[in-house]
């Protein structure tokens, strides 16, 4: 029982850790969906939405294991018990290959999903800016801001897509 709430404690060590755990999750969430749109899109744009799905997982896959490993160095475990919301978020989503539609329209569709997620990853970026300069935590605060930087300008790329 007491190594049980020990670990407990070590999950939210502090709130900086908490706040890059639910970043960690978003932006799992999202590497997941990018990832698999760029196996399954289809349509006109085919050549540069699978370009630019496999530029936008390598560099957060690169960026999982950043974000990860921070968490570690603040003495916290890296996604301990966010599996189950991690794929809740991707499943909250509309399956764009379940509609019967042009593949254009499918196309779409999995651009408005990644906004939706993109959107939610600024969110928890901005939350864990926010906890990190409460703690006076530089190097968490500068992750942080990388992180809103790139999905602004992930969202901005997407944005301009949809028409
Ligand atoms: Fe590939």
């Amino acid at each position: 029982m007491a190594k049980s709430s020990a670990k407990v404690t070590k999950i939210h060590a502090n709130p900086v850790a908490e706040s890059l755990q639910h970043l960690l999750k978003d932006t799992y969430a999202l590497f997941l969906l990018t990832h698999n749109y760029h196996w399954n899109v289809e349509g006109q744009q085919f050549v540069s939405l699978h370009t630019l799905f496999e530029q936008q997982y390598t560099e957060m896959f690169a960026a999982i294991d950043e974000i990860a490993e921070r968490i570690r160095a603040l003495d916290a475990y890296a996604l301990p018990d966010h599996y189950a919301e991690m794929l809740q978020a991707v499943k909250n989503l509309s399956n764009p290959l379940n509609k019967e539609t042009d593949k254009d329209k499918t196309a779409d569709r999995m651009i408005a999903n990644l906004i939706a997620l993109h959107e939610s990853v600024v969110k928890s970026s901005q939350a864990a800016k926010k906890a990190a300069v409460k703690a006076g935590d530089d190097e968490s605060q500068d992750m942080a801001i990388g992180r809103i930087q790139v999905h602004q300008k992930s969202l901005w790329m997407l944005k301009a897509i949809v028409k």
